[in-house]
């Protein structure tokens, strides 16, 4: 990616997300997802609402260590609406973590998940670190629904662990707005996809849907 339009991308999220490292503090991040350049509005609530740690999901039983480095999980050749995600993870008092590692795995468009041994290694998965500013970027496509048995469906998500040493290790999913399958209608009864913070609102871009996340963590 050209390097200057990756800067100008970063300052955009920066900007979505509170404009400085010092503007974190006493603005309401809640919701995780909003227009992309729209100003967040300052909080009436305090810090603490502001950046409460996101809250974990099910692990599920697709999870595989050892996926490559890459901010691209989805080749070029891969099936499926294009997304873009960008984030942000902070801690409780919404200043931005550096190095913080994001384990990311999905299924394709059709719901199904491939192991790393498959054809393709660690196909739409992979691992990425937030830069200095506590940003990331992931590029993939966006997942399929999938049944889970007669009538019974998930809504379309995307797994994440997320981990730093000085912080408890996150697991949990984000899931996408208008969902028919979020609550009530998911399948999976032990998940936990009804917290608006990890339900992302979509936009069409350019040459992508995109979508914008905030994730807080606590600290251990
Ligand atoms: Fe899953």
């Amino acid at each position: 990616m050209n390097e200057r339009i990756h800067t100008l991308e970063r300052r955009q999220l920066l900007r979505w997300i509170g404009r400085t490292a010092a503007g974190f503090a006493g603005w309401s991040l809640l919701g995780g997802c909003s227009e992309q350049g729209e100003a967040v509005e300052p909080a009436m609530d305090g810090p603490t609402a502001a950046c409460a740690p996101t809250s974990s999901d099910v692990l599920g039983p697709y999870y595989r260590a050892g996926a490559p480095s890459r901010m691209t999980i989805a080749a070029a050749t891969e099936p499926g609406e294009r997304l873009r995600l960008e984030g942000v993870v902070v801690g409780e008092d919404c200043a931005p973590l550096s190095g913080v590692l994001l384990d990311v795995w999905q299924a394709d468009k059709d719901g199904a998940y491939y192991e790393p041994n498959a054809g393709e290694p660690f196909r739409l998965r992979g691992k990425l670190a937030t830069a200095g500013d506590g940003t990331w970027q992931l590029d993939t496509i966006r997942p399929g629904n999938y049944r889970l048995g007669a009538g019974s469906w998930r809504p379309a998500h995307i797994h994440f662990t997320v981990s730093h040493p000085s912080f408890r290790t996150l697991t949990t999913q984000i899931y996408f707005e208008s969902d028919p399958f979020l609550p009530p209608n998911d399948g999976c009864t032990a998940c936990d996809s009804d917290d608006p913070a990890r339900i992302v609102r979509l936009k069409q871009g350019s040459s992508a849907t995109r979508g914008e996340l905030k994730i807080a963590l606590a600290r251990v």
